[in-house]
């Protein structure tokens, strides 16, 4: 019974107090003045808070460099799919089955349900896109491919599973091996500078005749072969040179399955893997940081 009445009594002054609180509160928000402007509240000649961008990744911003180059000498921007059927990677580009140029190529081929119309494979290299722009055109054909390839390559230093390709194809019915140097030079000497030094070295690719690997003088060492230290570059190993891109007049053969009259038009075509050529103009040693999405490396290049 004690316990009741002062318990109650506790009640009490304490609600007391909460009505009286509450009033002064209402009271003071009644008598309040309206609130001044924005202009007097705020002071306008105090610095703006800068707040940090993002920008666009290295890959992106090389593939920019190289779409603006050839793009200022008349070639256009085409794409094409990522997931391919074996005629368009392989068999149309005068590959056929068991030729040994699929080893290199080794290719990640999807599961598909049953039943479901395939094989479908993620494509090995943007060159498809060559045949299903000649589908589609009638020469002239100038374009660029930029996009994604895969191989089931294992990842190291200078190879990722996934990297990047620009293709380019001009088909005419005059376009000589002159045409074909003096576009690939002009795009080197804009992309490194005027001072890189350019060779051609006979190759092999099944939709190319002639073909040839393109190798620069490496930026590295000017081209000597030795590192300012005074040993061996490190880069091009001592060879003054390094490979960049394959490259070669399209093959009279695939013509033949785009439905084109190889003795009325000839062309070129190269493909030159981005993130390497990212890797020599910016100094970078491995092909993995692209993939990592380290803030470190990425503000680096705003
Ligand atoms: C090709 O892919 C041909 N389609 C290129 C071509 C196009 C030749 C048109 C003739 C005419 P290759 O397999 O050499 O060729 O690859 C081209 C470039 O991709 C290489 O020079 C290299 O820079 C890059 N590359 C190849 N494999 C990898 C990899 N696993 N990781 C990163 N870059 C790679």
């Amino acid at each position: 019974m004690e316990l009741k009445r002062a318990v109650g009594e506790s009640l009490n002054n304490f609600k007391e107090h909460v009505e009286v609180v509450l009033a002064k509160a209402i009271a003071d928000l009644e008598s309040e003045q309206p609130a001044a402007s924005v202009k007097d509240r705020v002071d306008l000649s105090l610095p703006g808070v800068i707040r940090p961008t993002g920008s666009h990744h290295l890959i992106r911003q090389v593939f920019q460099e190289v779409e603006d180059i050839f793009f200022s000498i008349g070639f256009s921007i085409v794409e094409g799919p990522e997931i391919e059927t074996p005629y368009y990677n392989f068999e149309a580009l005068n590959i056929p089955e068991f030729h040994p140029v699929r080893d290199d190529m080794d290719t990640f081929y999807l599961e598909l349900p049953k039943g479901a119309p395939g094989p479908l494979l993620l494509r090995t290299h943007t060159s498809p896109v060559q045949i299903h722009t000649m589908e589609k055109r009638q020469p002239p054909v100038r374009v660029i491919v930029p996009g994604k390839v895969y191989r089931r390559d294992n990842p190291d230093a200078t190879h990722s599973f996934m990297f990047h390709q620009v293709e380019g194809l001009a088909v005419d019915n005059d376009i000589t091996f002159c045409d074909f140097k003096g576009t690939i030079d002009y795009f080197v000497r804009k992309f490194f500078g005027e001072a890189v030094k350019t060779r051609y070295r006979p190759s092999y690719f099944p939709f190319t005749e002639p073909s040839v690997e393109f190798d620069v003088s490496c930026i590295f060492c000017g081209g000597s072969g030795t590192a300012q230290s005074g040993g061996t570059c490190g880069k091009c190993k001592g060879a003054g040179w390094i490979e960049l891109f394959g490259a070669g007049m399209v093959d009279p053969a695939v013509y033949g399955f785009v439905n084109y009259d190889p003795k009325k038009v000839s062309g070129f075509a190269f493909g030159m893997g981005i993130d390497r050529l990212a890797m020599l103009k910016y100094g970078i040693d491995d092909i993995q940081v692209f993939f990592q999405n380290d803030v470190r490396f990425l503000k680096q290049f705003p």
